[in-house]
Formats: C-alpha cells, structure tokens, sequence
C-alpha cells in the first residue's frame, strides 16, 4: 500500500525542516516530501491518500531506554507486547536492556532478542548488551561477541558498576568496538535499603531515603573515567539537579557525553510517595520539586539530550503490595508522547527541540539510522494530532503490565499513526 500524507506540518529536527507539505511513501520507502505534489503519470496504482491538516508528521521516534522482559519474564512484557506498546506510543525503534532471565552478555540472547524482534515485533529493536556477565559487576562481558551479534551500547542498566577499575576497562573496551557505555548512575553504599527520595517526605514517611548524592558521585566518577579514557558516555535516567550540573559542567570542558531522562522526572516529584502508592516506586526515585526543575531546565539548555521511557513493566504481583515490597518501575512508552508535548505547550522546548530528543537526538546516540525522514530510506514515520486531548487509560495499554501512575491524567497529543518501513503498525482509527 502506498501512501500520501496530504498538507502535514512536517517537523524533521535533523534536517532543520518545519513546514507543511505533503508527503508520500512508495514500496515502504519515503518517495517525495514538498509542499505540494502533483501526482503524475508515474502515480503509483495503489494510493491511500491522508488529510493531515493539522498534523504532525514527524520521524519515527527512538526510546533509547526500554525494559521489554523477554526472554525470561514474558509475563510482564514480551518483545511482541512491548513493540505493541512502542507504536501506539509513536515509537518505531526502541533500545531494550539487558537485565532480562538470563542477562544479554552473550551473542546467544542477543541473536534471540533481534530474531524475536523480527519475527513478532512491530517496530525495530536495538538490544543493549550487559557491560558485566552476568551484570555482576564482576568481569567484563565479551564486547566484540555481543557488537558482531547486534548490540549497539552496553550497560548494567538497573544495577551500577560499583567497581570503577572494572568502568574504567569497559570504557576503554567500548572504544575499541565503538560501542556506548550507558551508566546506570547508583552508588549502592549510599542507596542501599532506601525506597524512595531521601528528603522530608521520607522523614515525615519514615521510610528509608535514597539521597541525590547515591546517583550524584557515580555520575562524577563517570565523567571523570569518560574523561580520562576519552571515550563516549551515555548517563540514563537523570534525576538529581547535581547531576545536570555534573554533566553541563564536563560538556563544558569537551567531555564526550549524553544524557537523558524519563518523563516522570520532569512530571512528577517525591511529594507523591505521600500516598504511599507503589506506582511511584522507580529507581532512580522521584526527587524534590527543585531537582524537577533543574531537569527541565537541563532539558532545555541541551545539557540533556534526550527524554527515553525507562518502560519498565511489572505484574501486579510485584506492583501491588505493599510499598516496601513493590518493585522499581514505571511503564512509559504509551504516554510519553502527550508528556513531552506538554513541555512544548509551557514554552520550555520548542515543537522542532521535543521532538529532537525523541527522535535524531537518541538515533545519533546510539548510532542507529534513524529519526530523520530521508527520501529514498525506509519510512519511519509518525503522525501526531497534537491538539486531541483525552483521557490517559493504562487498562487500554497494549502493554502487558499497567504500572502508570499517569492512568487518569487528562493530557494532550495524541499518536495516529505510526508507520514502519511504510507500513501501519498503529493507527487510531483503524
Ligand atoms: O525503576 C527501575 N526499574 N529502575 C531500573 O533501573 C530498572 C528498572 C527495571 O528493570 O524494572
């Protein structure tokens, strides 16, 4: 099926476009993108033709950080639900984490993630592999292994790696594979048995805090090895305002590093763990108001780069019970979308800056083609109504777990539809 996106506000941040046009896709390829096509005699047979007035035509946008739980716990997510979850939340490539049952440190799970992927995936997945077997934090996983395999970063992504002899060697490992080293920024001495903000929520709570210093001194200590190895850094999930100015102050000095954070640090703050509800129970934890607003403001003066889900599902048996037993995590990817655009509507980020730090800004992180519309490349696209306003419903997620503390929230920007290689994986209305 062919398509042609008649009068769209195209917004391609890569390529400095915004502008209304129409654009058509061809064989699942990006044809022409111009303000006004004149189909020809070489009009294609089969034609689908989309009034996009009033739309967003955007590229396909990129989720640097997801938990998709396969292989091992595919009774919280599989590859085939969570790609589900992606395109409905606009997403047409997502990198996932390899803390799943077993670990990613080896080719054998990564051939099985991409293979899965393929075979029952609606968009396009990017496995991350383990910095560390196991991610024990004990000897280096097999970096050339998992890169000819298909990993484009490594991480120990939900624990940190405490040893920094063993960062260090990862660092420079990284460099001679030319892969990412995404630091999951936790100092366990310092966060150990905390859960939640540590601040006078968790005092007037009485439960046991995780302060910003347990993530603040594993962001400097990481700097400092990015620094001293030379080679590129990714920190994910930035929360603290010490931590944004860790990093604007080593982008400063010419540090090779990216950032990125999760809508729930720029939405939420830890005056919600009054409640004492488990669906704010994520790690690293909702910090105080003033950590929100340096977040926001990192976002906007690009010290971070990107905004990522974090989705990371759970069942309700580890979700609802009682807070001190719940588990770490927050799903993401089917409401990210309206969360972003809200920054957009307050004036912090421009639309062209939103969508930059979901789309070319974690492609051109992870190295992945991706998040540019380009004629004659696949079409990756998404098409956004971002005047629609409703009603968040996580019991209508394609995601398998319904960990959203967003569930309720009216919001505005909406996806509909997303395109993969031209085809429909997701469309509102059918
Ligand atoms: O809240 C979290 N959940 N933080 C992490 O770092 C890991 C994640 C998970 O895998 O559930």
């Amino acid at each position: 099926m062919n398509i042609l996106f008649r009068q769209g506000r195209v917004l391609d941040p890569a390529r400095g476009v915004d502008q209304v046009a129409d654009v058509l896709i061809v064989d699942g390829c990006l044809q022409a993108i111009q303000p006004a096509l004149e189909l020809g005699c070489e009009r294609p047979g089969e034609l689908r033709q989309v009034d996009a007035r009033g739309k967003w035509i955007v590229p396909g946008l990129v989720d640097m950080h997801v938990h998709l739980r396969e292989p091992g716990e595919e009774y919280k997510e599989t590859i085939a639900s969570g790609t589900r979850a992606a395109v409905a939340g606009g997403y047409t490539a997502v990198a996932c984490m390899p803390n799943t049952k077993p670990v990613n440190d080896n080719a054998a799970v990564t051939r099985f993630i991409l293979e899965r992927a393929r075979e029952q995936g609606s968009c396009r997945v990017y496995p991350v592999g383990a910095i560390s077997t196991g991610s024990a934090g004990e000897s280096l996983a097999e970096f050339g292994e998992l890169r000819e395999a298909g990993v484009v970063a490594v991480s120990d992504d939900g624990r940190p790696v405490m040893n920094s002899l063993l960062m260090r060697r990862a660092l420079e490992y990284a460099k001679i594979f030319d892969l990412l080293v995404i630091s999951h920024a936790e100092d366990l001495h310092l966060s150990r048995g905390g859960l939640m903000n540590e601040g006078p929520i968790s005092t007037a709570q009485g439960l046991q805090g995780i302060p910003n210093t347990a993530e603040e001194v594993m962001v400097a200590r990481d700097l400092l090895l990015a620094e001293w190895t030379g080679s590129r850094l990714h920190i994910a999930h930035v929360s603290t305002a010490g931590s944004v100015r860790l990093i604007r102050d080593a982008k400063g000095r010419g540090v090779a590093v990216t950032a990125e954070t999760a809508p729930h640090y720029f939405c939420l703050n830890d005056e919600a763990l009054a409640t004492f509800d488990p669906l704010y129970k994520v790690n690293p934890p909702l910090r105080r108001p003033a950590d929100v607003e340096a977040i926001r403001q990192g976002l906007q003066d690009g010290t971070i780069d990107a905004v990522a889900t974090d989705h990371a599902p759970h069942s309700s048996v580890e979700k609802d019970i009682e807070f001190e037993y719940a588990a770490n995590g927050i799903i993401g990817l089917e409401s990210a979308l309206p969360l972003i655009l809200d920054l957009v509507r307050e004036g912090l980020l421009s639309a062209s800056e939103a969508i930059a730090k979901v789309s070319c800004n974690p492609a051109r992180i992870l190295g992945i083609p991706a998040g540019v519309l380009v004629t004659g490349r696949p079409a990756d696209l998404t098409v956004i109504d971002p005047e629609a306003a409703y009603t968040l419903d996580s019991q209508a997620f394609q995601s398998k777990s319904r960990n959203c503390p967003f569930h309720g929230r009216r919001v505005q920007g909406r996806v509909e539809m997303t395109l993969v290689q031209g085809r429909v994986v997701f469309g509102h209305r059918a």
